[in-house]
């Protein structure tokens, strides 16, 4: 059976690179990509479209990387907060069904295609942001708080997915400041902000590096274990 590479939230400015990247690479017999728009459709909201698209894959090869590059900052109903004067209940719930609970659900219906024996891997794109004891400026309650929610859930799976295979890996990775529509806005001059092309290769290199006793973990694009 080929070899697969997903990428999840294909359409997006890191998960069209990251798609790129790996089909480059040449590491996997076949790298597919999926996004709400596409066929079969995968919509985070819609956990019915999520089980149809890993029904799909089952049939498609061996499942080698999942790699999920979806996530929600802002858009034109919610912005990011300032202080606790802002906190909505509807925004949070909202950061939380993109950034916490529908990669869960991808945990919940793409795991279980993982094989059995050898290099298996689950990586998400959290943020360092969702780093508790990396938190000095504040602010950004929702997002923040759904990613630390999303590094606790790649702790756990990872924990479930050794068992199954001691082989496997799952983990969050920090992209970097990448010029992408949910950067652009905060990507004030002087910061760092790399193309997602440059932010592709070094996450693909961190990927390729990964060991299973790196499982469980949360690396920056460097490949540098960031704190929970
Ligand atoms: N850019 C940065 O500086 C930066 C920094 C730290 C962390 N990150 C993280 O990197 C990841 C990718 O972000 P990006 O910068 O590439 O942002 P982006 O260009 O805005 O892409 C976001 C992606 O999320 C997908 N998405 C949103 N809602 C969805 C839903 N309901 N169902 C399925 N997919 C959905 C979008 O899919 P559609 O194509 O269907 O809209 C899109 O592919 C995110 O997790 C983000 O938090 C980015």
């Amino acid at each position: 059976m080929v070899e697969l590479a997903v990428v999840i939230g294909a359409g997006g400015g890191l998960g069209g690179a990251l798609l790129a990247t790996l089909e480059a690479g040449g590491t996997y017999g076949r790298v597919i990509g999926l996004r709400r728009s596409g066929t079969p459709p995968l919509d985070l909201l819609n956990e019915a479209s999520i089980a149809a698209a890993a029904a799909w894959v089952a049939g498609a090869g061996d499942l080698r990387l999942l790699l999920d590059a979806t996530g929600f900052l802002h858009d034109g109903r919610y912005q990011p907060e300032r202080s606790l004067r802002s906190i909505d209940p509807a925004h949070m719930a909202h950061a939380f069904a993109i950034n916490a609970i529908g990669p869960a659900l991808l945990m919940k219906h793409f795991c279980p295609l993982l094989p059995r024996r050898g290099r298996a891997v689950f990586a998400t794109l959290s943020a360092r942001v969702g780093s508790i004891g990396d938190n000095r400026l504040g602010g950004w309650h929702s997002y923040r708080a759904a990613k630390a929610a999303l590094n606790q859930l790649v702790r756990t799976a990872a924990v479930e997915l050794r068992r199954a295979n001691p082989d496997s890996i799952c983990v969050a990775l920090h992209p970097g400041t990448v010029a992408t529509p949910l950067s652009a806005p905060f990507s004030k001059s002087g910061l760092d902000v790399r193309p997602p092309e440059e932010a592709a290769r070094d996450l693909v290199a961190v990927l390729n590096g990964l060991q299973a006793s790196d499982s469980g973990s949360f690396f920056d694009q460097a490949g540098a274990a960031i704190p929970w």
